[in-house]
């Protein structure tokens, strides 16, 4: 059904994909929207094209956000720092950061909350679209299920995960276990700040956490890119405030 409505999908157009049980369910509307890198960032110039499966009636993990176009096209131009790195996407959604960190060599792991499998096979159509080999798991912040202990990131992102305060504290657990996990380690995230970032740098002094740097998400945005997207999108990379010492090996 999905595999159909994808061959003939392009940016503008909208695909009543159906569900197996189309009788009792409406029409999904099913979209692919097309992200280009590089050039002119255009149809007709660009180095890179992303294509990502989109439906615009459901989860908040089903379409692209502004935070993630963000992010993306940041790990597109820094490119060269990701080259051959571990990186895990939390609350990844349609995973537009992570796939392009994929496209450019980077070893990924792309997250999201684990009961939700529409957004997680949603997750693993997209890598399929892409030609992309990244690991696909269920990953709810603040909770500590085995796979986490093996995760040892470069690089974690996070589009668009600092929109609910009240997640933040499990957000933060778990970006501190990972970057404790992986000296050296840095997470960036793309954030609507809508009211200051002081709850934000709040819960970063309360986690042992320090801004290594902040830009606004428009200042290296093409103007192609910037022309439809709105609001005040920060991008921050953190790291440990301090590098914990490295254990004594055992012999
Ligand atoms: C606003 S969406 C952003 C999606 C995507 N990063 C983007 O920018 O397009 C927030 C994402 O965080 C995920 N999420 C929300 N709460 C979560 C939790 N407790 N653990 C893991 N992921 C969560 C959602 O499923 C969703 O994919």
């Amino acid at each position: 059904m999905e595999t159909a409505a994808l061959a003939s999908s392009s940016t503008a157009e909208v695909e009543a994909g159906r569900r197996a049980d189309a009788d009792a369910a409406p029409p999904r509307m099913t979209t692919v929207s097309k992200h280009y890198f590089g050039g002119a960032s255009s149809d007709r110039d660009h180095d890179l094209r992303v294509d990502i499966v989109e439906n615009i009636e459901e989860d908040y993990g089903m379409f692209v956000w502004p935070c993630s176009v963000i992010l993306a096209e940041y790990m597109w131009q820094q490119r060269s720092r990701f080259i051959g790195s571990k990186v895990v996407e939390l609350g990844a959604g349609t995973s537009l950061p992570g796939l392009v960190a994929a496209k450019v060599g980077a070893d990924v792991t792309l997250t999201d909350i684990a009961h939700n499998t529409e957004v997680l096979n949603n997750i693993r159509q997209v890598c399929r679209l892409n030609n992309v080999n990244c690991s696909v798991l269920g990953l709810t912040w603040g909770e500590w299920d085995e796979p986490i202990f093996d995760l040892h990131p470069d690089v974690i992102l996070g589009a668009d995960v600092l929109y609910d305060s009240a997640k933040f504290d499990d957000l933060f657990a778990t970006v501190t276990f990972l970057l404790e996990n992986s000296p050296g380690a840095v997470f960036i995230t793309t954030y609507h700040n809508r009211s200051g970032h002081h709850l934000i740098e709040f819960s970063m002094v309360k986690w042992g956490l320090k801004c290594i740097k902040l830009l606004d998400g428009f200042s290296f945005l093409p103007s192609s890119k910037a022309a439809s997207l709105q609001g005040n999108i920060q991008l921050v990379e953190i790291a440990l405030a301090k590098q914990k010492p490295n254990c004594p090996s055992a012999d």
